[in-house]
């Protein structure tokens, strides 16, 4: 694992994670329907836990010495409450799968530091799809 390839990789994480924070407030202000009020308050509240891992990576991509990306990845279209759910699911294990991956490379790299920052991130992710796929479970519509 080089450098190059490692910073290169955890740009690909920050743009993720960019699209993460548009990706909830915006379906935060598209919640439709009695749910609204929850919606609302379960995408936003996943927005501070979004942004410390985008402040992690950007640092420690310029620590590194590279240049942290400014472009977030595209946010999935969805038009109902259940769409933009699985919409966020499909981030939130994407994102677990991504930061394993990234571990595994940070352990190869020989950063033990960034290998327990990234599981740490992956823990909150997976606690975030997690979470979603509950609410899911049994959505009425
Ligand atoms: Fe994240
Ligand atoms: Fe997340």
């Amino acid at each position: 694992m080089t450098k190059a390839t490692l910073i290169e990789h955890l740009n690909d994480d920050l743009a993720g994670e960019f699209s993460a924070i548009i990706q909830y407030l915006t379906y935060a202000a598209k919640a439709t329907g009695p749910y609204r009020p929850q919606l609302v308050q379960f995408f936003l509240a996943e927005v501070a836990d979004e942004q410390l891992h985008a402040q992690f990576l950007a640092n420690k991509i310029v620590a590194l010495g590279g240049e942290p990306a400014t472009r977030p990845r595209d946010v999935a279209a969805a038009s109902t409450n259940r769409a933009m759910l699985e919409a966020v699911l499909q981030a939130e294990r994407d994102a677990t799968k991504a930061y394993t991956e990234r571990a595994k490379e940070a352990e190869a790299f020989g950063d033990k530091g960034l290998v327990v920052q990234l599981e740490d991130m992956l823990r909150d992710e997976s606690g975030h799809s997690e979470e979603t796929e509950r609410i899911l479970r049994d959505w009425p519509l």
